[in-house]
């Protein structure tokens, strides 16, 4: 594909892209099975009643002087506990917001286990060395949050109860099958798991944009969400809090090193069809750690933006060029180039399944060439930068002067390059 565009979340300037539009191979048979039954999981786990009985007689503690045995706990009592004697589990540890979580954690005197993968990071690049150093402070649990049996036997190993859980899990592609087996059903063994070993409190980070949900990982994402709230409804010990930000830093800095290096900012219209309030990785996780104890947080969904006002693409390559002392430069690319390219590839799927994710990422970046990052107002229909709660104190012009600086290191997109 030789179009090359740009929106606040999406950046197709990327070489990375390309193969994006070119992985057409995918199985068929399997992209069937799981388009067709999205929310197939072991039959053993499909009754909910099933699904939460605790298997406490399974727990060994082994931290009794600071943790009482799970046979004690007051399920809600961790609140009223020291940092240090609450014990929380934290899957997605691995991820762009999940490292800074656990540090954050770690910093406020939790006691953190981190779950991961023995290779972790995009594509698997983080050997099981990189993954202890850069979770140091954690426990780390080595397991796989996508088998419920295996992530029970990982935590019944270490003996201890969890009193918390924090999910950052998120599918590193965005495709269709892979939100489905991550967002929805590995969140949910992360749920199972952590109630099964004494857990009363979920911390989830979603994201704002489901609540106008047109994708996959969107749909998946609700579906957890309805279950947690259902978890909480049906028990009056447990409670969760749903986190659910606007865009990240790493979503909006793809262009700043090519604006350096001359090239025109692009935008889609008129660079004002969407707007986003962006939070950094520091202060989301600061926002997430006060989910923890926050009573003011339980049972609660949270939209929630970084500081200052909303800003459209259009402003976020102002304070670009205006941080290189550059005159603007913008490339604006009309949306129905987007409508017409997915067009294509929803009628090719219909001959070729396979090439269902390849629909499903023209879509993802169609969707977020258009739709702010903001509260949608039920009332007026409208997105709102004024309902959209801002929390924290790093800025996206601090961060493009850093790009500028640094580059773009730690910063990098998912296994395709729209998250
Ligand atoms: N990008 C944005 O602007 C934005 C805005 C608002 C909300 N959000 C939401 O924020 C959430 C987190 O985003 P993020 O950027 O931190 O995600 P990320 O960097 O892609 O991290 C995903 C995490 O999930 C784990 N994971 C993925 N597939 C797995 C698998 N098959 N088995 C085990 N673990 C797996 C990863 O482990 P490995 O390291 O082992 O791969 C990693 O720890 C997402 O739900 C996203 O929708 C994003």
């Amino acid at each position: 594909m030789s179009l090359r565009f740009s929106s606040h979340v999406l950046n197709l300037h990327s070489s990375k892209n390309q193969s994006l539009f070119n992985r057409f191979s995918s199985d068929f048979i399997t992209k069937i099975q799981v388009s067709s039954i999205p929310y197939a999981l072991p039959s053993s786990s499909v009754n909910s009643s099933e699904l939460f009985k605790f298997s406490r007689e399974k727990l060994n503690p082994i931290t009794a002087s600071t943790t009482p045995s799970v046979e004690t706990v007051d399920s809600s009592s961790f609140r009223a506990k020291n940092p240090k004697e609450v014990n929380v589990l934290v899957v997605g540890s691995t991820g762009y917001i999940g490292k800074f979580v656990v540090k954050e954690l770690i910093n406020r005197g939790f006691n953190v286990i981190a779950v991961a993968r023995e290779k972790s990071g995009i594509r698997g690049k983080n050997s099981k060395e990189d993954t202890l150093n850069e979770l140091k402070g954690a426990n780390v649990c080595i397991s796989d949050v996508t088998n419920l049996d295996s992530l029970e036997k990982s935590l019944e190993s270490l003996g201890v109860p969890i009193d918390v859980v924090v999910s950052c899990l998120a599918s590193r592609s965005g495709g269709v099958k892979d939100s489905w087996k991550i967002d929805y059903e590995a969140t949910r063994n992360s749920l199972v798991a952590g109630r099964n070993f004494g857990a009363s409190h979920f911390v989830l980070l979603s994201a704002i944009c489901v609540q106008k949900p047109l994708l996959e990982f969107q749909r998946a994402k609700l579906k957890f969400e309805a279950e947690l709230m259902r978890e909480a409804e049906e028990n009056s010990g447990f409670s969760y809090s749903i986190v659910r930000p606007t865009a990240f830093f790493k979503s909006l800095g793809g262009q700043v090193e090519l604006v350096k290096d001359g090239k025109p900012y692009v935008m889609f219209g008129d660079g004002k069809l969407c707007a986003c309030k962006p939070i950094s990785e520091p202060d989301l996780a600061s926002f997430i750690a006060d989910c923890v104890l926050g009573e003011d947080k339980i049972n609660q969904v949270l939209p929630i933006g970084g500081p200052g006002k909303a800003l459209t693409p259009l402003e976020q390559g102002e304070i670009l060029f205006g941080l290189l002392g550059r005159e603007p430069k913008f490339l604006k690319v009309p949306i129905g180039i987007m409508d017409f390219a997915i067009g294509v590839l929803d009628s090719l799927v219909k001959i070729f399944p396979s090439l269902e994710d390849a629909a499903e990422f023209g879509k993802i970046g169609r969707y977020y060439a258009a739709e702010s990052m903001l509260i949608l107002d039920p009332e007026t229909g409208e997105y709102s930068a004024e309902k959209t709660p801002s929390y924290g104190k790093d800025t996206l012009e601090e961060f493009f002067e850093r790009v500028l600086r640094e580059g773009m290191a730690g910063q990098e997109l998912g296994e395709q390059t729209i998250f």
